[in-house]
Parts: C-alpha cells; sequence; structure tokens
C-alpha cells in the first residue's frame, strides 16, 4: 500500500524508526526470550518496515525470519537495511490477510503495527490463523498515549504528543491497553505485560529529542502551530530538562497469546 508521503517526510520516518529500534532494543530482549524466539524454526515478523527491528529478531534466533509488510517502499529499505543477514526472506502483503497457510510458523511477530491498522482484531486473528498449535502471536511493544505522563505541563503541546497527533495521523493512540482484548478474541492463551519499566534520566530524554527533533516540529506544524509557537515550547522544555526536573513517562506494553 503506498502511504503518500513526501521524501523528506519518508527519511524523517525511517531514521525515526531507527532510533526507535535502538531505544527500544533493551526493553525487546526479554519480550523475544519469553516467547522463545530463540529455539523457534520459522518466524514471521509482521510490519516489518525499514528491517531495524527485523535485524534485532533475526540476530535472536538460530530460525528463518519471514518479513512482510504491505509498503512497497518499506520492503526495499528493508532489503537494504538486511543486507548480509542470511536468515531473513522479505516480502510485501497485508496483514489484514496474511499469504501464508494455516498453522505454518512458530512464531508471528510484530512491532508497532497494531496501533496503525484498520482492523487490529482482523491482524491479530490472521498471525493466530498462520502460527501453529503450540506456536506464538506476540505484539512485543504497542503503545499507549492514554498513559503517558509529561511534567512540567505546556498546554496546547502536551494534548498533541498525548495522542492526538497519532489520532489525526489515523492511527490508534490507546491501542496498548486493548492488546489483551485482541489476544483473547483471537481464541489465544494470552499474557499482557509492560514493555518499557525504566524512566528516563533528562539527558537521555533530552538526546533522544535532538535526534528526533524535525520529527517533533512536523508533528506540531501538521497540527498547526506556527514556527514562534514551536519555538516557544521547546525552550520550555530545554529548560525543564536544564533545571533536571522534567519527567516523561510512556508506557509501551506487549502481548504473548499462545494457540492452543
Ligand atoms: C510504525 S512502523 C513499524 C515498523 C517496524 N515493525 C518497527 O517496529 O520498526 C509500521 C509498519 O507497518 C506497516 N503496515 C501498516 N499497515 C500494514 C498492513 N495492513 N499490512 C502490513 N504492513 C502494514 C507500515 O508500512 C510500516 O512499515
Amino acid at each position: 500500500m503506498p502511504h503518500n508521503r513526501s521524501k523528506e517526510e519518508l527519511e524523517h520516518f525511517i531514521r525515526k524508526l531507527e532510533q526507535q529500534a535502538l531505544e527500544t532494543a533493551e526493553e525487546r530482549e526479554p519480550i523475544y526470550i519469553k516467547a522463545g524466539l530463540k529455539d523457534a524454526s520459522l518466524i514471521l515478523d509482521v510490519g516489518c518496515g525499514n528491517g531495524a527491528v527485523t535485524r534485532d529478531i533475526c540476530n535472536h534466533t538460530a530460525g528463518h525470519v519471514i518479513a512482510i509488510d504491505d509498503s512497497e517502499e518499506m520492503v526495499e529499505i528493508a532489503g537494504k537495511m538486511l543486507v548480509g543477514v542470511r536468515n531473513v526472506t522479505l516480502c510485501m502483503g497485508d496483514a489484514h490477510s496474511l499469504p501464508f497457510r494455516d498453522n505454518t510458523f512458530d512464531i508471528a511477530i510484530c512491532n508497532l503495527l497494531l496501533m496503525w491498522v484498520r482492523e487490529p482484531q482482523t491482524v491479530v486473528n490472521e498471525m493466530a490463523r498462520v502460527v501453529k498449535h503450540g506456536g506464538k502471536v506476540v505484539a512485543s511493544l504497542e503503545p499507549d498515549f492514554g498513559g503517558k505522563i509529561h511534567w512540567p505541563p505546556y498546554e496546547g503541546v502536551d494534548e498533541i504528543f498525548a495522542g492526538r497527533a497519532i489520532k489525526n495521523r489515523g492511527g490508534d493512540p490507546y491501542i496498548g491497553r486493548k492488546l489483551r482484548m485482541l489476544f483473547v478474541r483471537a481464541g489465544l492463551k494470552t499474557e499482557v505485560g509492560i514493555g518499557n519499566m525504566r524512566i528516563w534520566s533528562c539527558q537521555e530524554d533530552l538526546q533522544s529529542y535532538l535526534k528526533a527533533r524535525d520529527f517533533y516540529w512536523n508533528a506540531l506544524r501538521r497540527e498547526g502551530l506556527s514556527t514562534e509557537e514551536i519555538k516557544k515550547w521547546e525552550e520550555h522544555y530545554i529548560k525543564s530538562i536544564e533545571e533536571g526536573i522534567e519527567f516523561n513517562f510512556f508506557p509501551q506494553f506487549y502481548a504473548i497469546g499462545v494457540k492452543e
């Protein structure tokens, strides 16, 4: 599916995915261990994006990984990211109608996919259909912006980063709290948990912000803020970091479901 992004937007998106993959590596690792990725023979990575998370999955298993995305552009970019990775095959396809037979995979996994799909229940049902009995469906990290806590407050911006920007772009900012429902309704024996247990320091928050600064500015511009307004907000944000009082918590949840 084409995602109608400009070249610049695509570059920002790719950089943001790379950054997120790095920042969440430590949080995804215990989920991979819990799900038994190491000993799985055939794994499906649904909505693989630029392939940065797929590369981690490949590194955590001796098995073979099939990575699928519905965007031709992303599959192409992932192809470059995964050059030299021997245990992966890339393909294009829609998660709502996975082009695989029933009971094929040991694990079907996705990361930051369910918040963006048209019908998350259909996608989880599809993932459950293609895993073997005894196999697992895994959503490694899905956020819930309703649980985001940021201090000190800044009216006119906080609500944008607490879900409005995602909603206006067609995503579901509250997908995290729905994981249990989606997995249980797909007939899976389900365990849910929180992926990020650590509150970042002010310096870590600042570094992350500076790396993705253009992404944040674009999001605020899309929401109608002027350059002056964004500058004022940024000044307030940086000042709270310099003072060492800034606090940011953004919950990301996981689900592991066993197909009985
Ligand atoms: C936010 S990105 C996450 C990519 C990657 N999993 C990661 O964590 O870095 C979501 C990806 O899902 C893909 N996607 C969205 N809807 C899809 C669908 N219906 N079927 C397959 N892929 C889809 C998008 O093209 C995009 O590459």
